[in-house]
């Protein structure tokens, strides 16, 4: 009944000259055959250090240049009472010294005390520091050398100076040793100061002044932000690709990330500018750094927790080709390719090897079973092929078992791209990244893009994809709906090409509500709290559902790539015992879908997931972090078929087990 009625309201629709009928499909999926394995990896996280995703972001730490290491010694630290241009007046001061022997680690600070009453060394955190009523802090230190100085009281402060949680450290060594104090905040404040203060006149050398929460992921001591690793395992990735990005090459080669300076103690590992800090005059960021306290252990280590496969990307010794470009002759490559082999070894080798070994110091023993390396970010032209080739024969010699990840630059088509192909393919690479960053009606007719890849050419990684409500790279770009439902739209197309496509990630992952530099963004976080965008919802549907069979699914025999506004795919998941089907209606009336399921008897209750609005430009917020997040209904077969409605702009999950 409810059917023929909606039969007759187009008739009166169209009487009354109105146009937004609901429009009907016939789809059938047949579920007799399945036309590819959808890759274990199919969706991804692509993780960089942009936007304080790392650190101020994943990375717990909330002391912003706990080892006075940036270029800036005293950057991010405070001294209110404290006036340089007169020491007799001063009650105190903190001098930064240089350590004789070179290790990785390469100041401290000498604070001397003529008033222990009026000096304070505060430090104001990323943006402040996001402290929760209740929860436990450790706050921990290194101390050398205390003259006249017994000890330290630390105090978590608001902005009038009231004291939210405090504690204090006696120190008793003169040779350098690690102090902690463990101590519960007593309020909620997103932006806390931490105050450092001291009790004698006298002399001390500090170094390394660290404040973690206790409650990190997986509880691990000086580890990851809960939530925000959370949102990620949430995802369920099939893979975690890391640490870039731009940030892998850097602006020139001596700024470029090198992952063994990321391992072995978190105080010895070498701090790098932060390449974002100034990439863009309209967000300039002068105090972003890389702490590598989230380090390529940890990345391995995060990994392993999602069940995700690890994707490192190394440098080629070619400095991001938008800045410098600056190039390692050929012949002085071999230390770049040396660190990809010695890299495979860190995570697979043995504990006798030399790279096994630290891995098994830090706490690994068992080798992490890297599968993929990736081998030069958003390289282009004949430079990165000569030197990817050097790469590709080294690693293959040593390593056959890994399979090489290669790029084929920043744009999705024209000169570059063109040419990176054509000789990847010639070299027989195994699969090759591409990224796209495009208005979403690009995303929305680009549904067939992999449709006449080919089929016995290199398989495809979408490494790096968002759709831009603006331009590439502005600030006002929008994580709204119409972008993240054109994402989706533009996924079925992905999913429907899975014999060709085998990873995909969207880009950039996180972004601190005042650190960042680049919209739009997965995941929005502020010091306290963090929420998922549409676009998140979106890739944490398709992630959740990936199936491991692609189905047929059709329209008068033909796929859905967005005629009339309508996109779909179809797979079985052998595992889960169901059969997914995801559909796309980007048009703004409402869709009725009758489908035809052959090959399978299915239960005849399923379940349908919907993200929707009307409105494209809505968002999601600190404040309505699930206005656009999935909604559940049931939905019922009649035999072998199913009708439903799809609402105006939505993105639809379909389940039905498996009988
Ligand atoms: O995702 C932001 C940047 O976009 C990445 O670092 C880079 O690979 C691309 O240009």
């Amino acid at each position: 009944m409810k059917r023929i009625i909606r039969k007759i309201i187009p008739v009166i629709v169209i009487c009354l000259g109105l146009t937004a009928i609901a429009q009907e499909h016939e789809l059938k999926i047949d579920a007799t055959k399945s036309l590819a394995k959808i890759q274990p990896t199919m969706y991804g996280i692509f993780f960089e250090d942009i936007n304080f995703a790392a650190d101020g972001g994943l990375y717990a730490e909330k002391v912003k240049n706990r080892s006075f290491e940036f270029e800036l010694p005293k950057m991010g630290w405070i001294e209110p009472d404290s006036d340089r241009h007169s020491f007799n007046k001063n009650s105190g001061i903190a001098k930064i010294v240089r350590y004789q022997d070179e290790s990785g680690n390469h100041n401290f600070a000498r604070i001397t005390i003529n008033d222990a009453s009026g000096y304070k060394l505060i430090n104001e955190g990323y943006r402040g520091m996001g402290i929760k009523e209740n929860a436990e802090y450790r706050i921990s230190i290194q101390a050398a050398q205390p003259k006249g100085i017994e000890k330290i009281n630390f105090k978590l402060i608001d902005e009038s100076g009231n004291v939210i949680g405090k504690t204090s450290i006696s120190v008793d060594s003169d040779s350098w040793k690690t102090y902690e104090s463990v101590f519960t905040a007593t309020k909620t404040l997103e932006k806390a100061r931490l105050e450092v203060t001291f009790e004698g006149n006298g002399a001390i050398d500090l170094d390394m002044i660290s404040l973690f929460p206790v409650d990190t992921w997986k509880g691990r001591k000086n580890g990851l932000r809960k939530d925000l690793v959370q949102l990620l395992d949430d995802m369920d990735p099939g893979f975690l690709r890391f640490p870039g990005g731009c940030i892998v090459e850097g602006r020139t080669l001596e700024k470029r990330y090198q992952w063994k300076k990321t391992v072995g103690p978190a105080e010895d590992r070498e701090i790098l500018v932060n390449r974002w800090n100034t990439e863009f005059s309209h967000r300039l960021t002068p105090d972003y750094y890389q702490s590598f306290g989230l380090g390529y252990f940890e990345y391995f280590q995060l990994a392993e927790d999602m069940g995700a496969e690890a994707l490192p990307i190394l440098g080629v010794g070619i400095a991001c080709q938008f800045n410098t470009g600056e190039l390692v002759p050929m012949e002085d490559l071999d230390p770049y390719v040396e660190d990809a082999i010695d890299l495979i070894q860190f995570a697979n080798g043995s504990v006798d090897s030399e790279w096994g070994k630290i891995r098994a110091e830090m706490g690994h023993p068992e080798p992490f079973n890297l599968k993929y390396i990736g081998i030069g970010n958003e390289q282009w032209g004949p430079e990165y092929i000569e030197r990817y080739k050097v790469f590709q024969t080294a690693i293959q010699e040593k390593y056959p078992e890994i399979t090489i990840v290669s790029g084929s630059g920043p744009f999705p088509e024209g000169d570059y791209f063109e040419y990176g192909w054509e000789q990847l393919k010639k070299l027989d690479a195994a699969i090759i990244d591409e990224h796209y960053y495009k208005p979403p009606k690009w995303f929305r007719e680009n549904a067939t893009r992999y449709d006449d890849y080919d089929r016995n050419g290199p398989k495809v990684f979408a490494g790096e994809y968002a759709a831009q409500s603006v331009a590439i790279a502005s600030p006002d770009n929008k994580n709204n709906w119409e972008t993240a439902m054109s994402e989706a739209a533009f996924m079925t197309g992905l999913e429907r090409n899975a014999d060709v496509v085998h990873l995909t990630s969207y880009a950039p992952l996180m972004a601190h509500k005042e650190g960042w530099q680049w919209t739009p963004d997965l995941i929005w976080f502020d010091n306290l709290s963090s929420y998922g965008t549409p676009n998140y919802y979106v890739q944490k549907l398709f992630a959740n559902n990936s199936g491991t069979d692609l189905l047929k699914i059709t329209e008068n025999k033909k796929a859905l790539t967005g005629q009339k506004e309508l996109y779909a795919s179809a797979v079985r998941d052998t595992d889960k015992n169901e059969i997914i089907i995801k559909l796309v209606n980007t048009s703004s009336s409402e869709k009725e879908i009758e489908m035809d399921i052959k090959g399978v008897r299915l239960n005849e209750s399923g379940e349908m997931l919907t993200l929707q609005t009307s409105d494209l430009s809505a968002e999601n917020s600190f404040e309505k972090p699930k206005n656009i997040s999935p909604q559940t209904q049931n939905v019922k077969l009649k035999g072998r078929e199913l009708e439903v409605d799809l609402k105006p702009y939505s993105v639809n999950i379909i389940k039905f087990k498996i009988n």
